[in-house]
């Protein structure tokens, strides 16, 4: 008798895992889609330094790469992965000429931040950001979200780095 409820139990049970995985299973779509940041987290020009970096070419740019309190502390920790509330915020700016700096040395040698180009983050939630990496990704142009579809290629180049949980920039002492 005790086996047969159990027995109930556990069809019952199995039944309602089926209903509830159900309705999700229809969302496989959504959920592969990933999901973006759409606000610029609080507080980010406070953040602490994690290191700075130049791209040349075509994006010619010099940006400063800071984290918040989370971030800082696993960086600090070489903790991986990052936990949860992690964020990493990468601020680019034009890489241009002083010739106010120049004018001082002598010779042209200085370059300094030029205009802002944009600001990303990576933010860590590995539920939410599931689909990729636990981390949601975000750029945003004179303070608004870029197009979703200019967030395609975030993930697929950052999932390269898998070792350091998809981040590139490595702790300037
Ligand atoms: C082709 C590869 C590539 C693509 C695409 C790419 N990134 Fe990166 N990203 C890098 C590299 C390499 C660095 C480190 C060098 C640097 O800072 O310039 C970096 C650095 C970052 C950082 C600082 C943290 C870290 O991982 O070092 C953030 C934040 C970031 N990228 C966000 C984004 C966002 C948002 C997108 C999508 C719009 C994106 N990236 C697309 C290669 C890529």
């Amino acid at each position: 008798m005790k086996r047969i409820t159990l027995l109930l139990v556990a069809v019952l049970m199995l039944a309602g895992i089926i209903t509830f995985t159900a309705p999700a299973s229809l969302h496989a779509d959504d959920s592969a889609t990933p999901i973006f940041v759409t606000k610029i987290p609080p507080g980010y020009r406070d953040w602490r330094l994690i290191s700075v970096s130049h791209e040349a070419g075509n994006l010619n740019s010099i940006g400063a790469v800071l984290g918040n309190d989370v971030a800082i502390q696993a960086y600090r920790e070489g903790k991986l992965p990052y936990p949860d509330g992690a964020i990493i915020a990468a601020l680019h700016y034009g890489h241009v000429p002083s010739a106010e700096n120049n004018k001082v040395f002598g010779q042209a040698q200085s370059f300094v931040a030029g205009p802002p180009t944009n600001i990303q983050f990576m933010v860590k939630d590995s539920t939410k950001y599931a689909a990729t990496g636990g981390w949601g990704f975000a750029t945003f142009i004179d303070g608004k979200p870029a197009t979703a579809a200019s967030m395609k290629s975030c993930f697929p180049c950052h999932n390269q780095v898998k070792a350091s949980d998809l981040v590139f920039t490595h702790y300037a002492p």
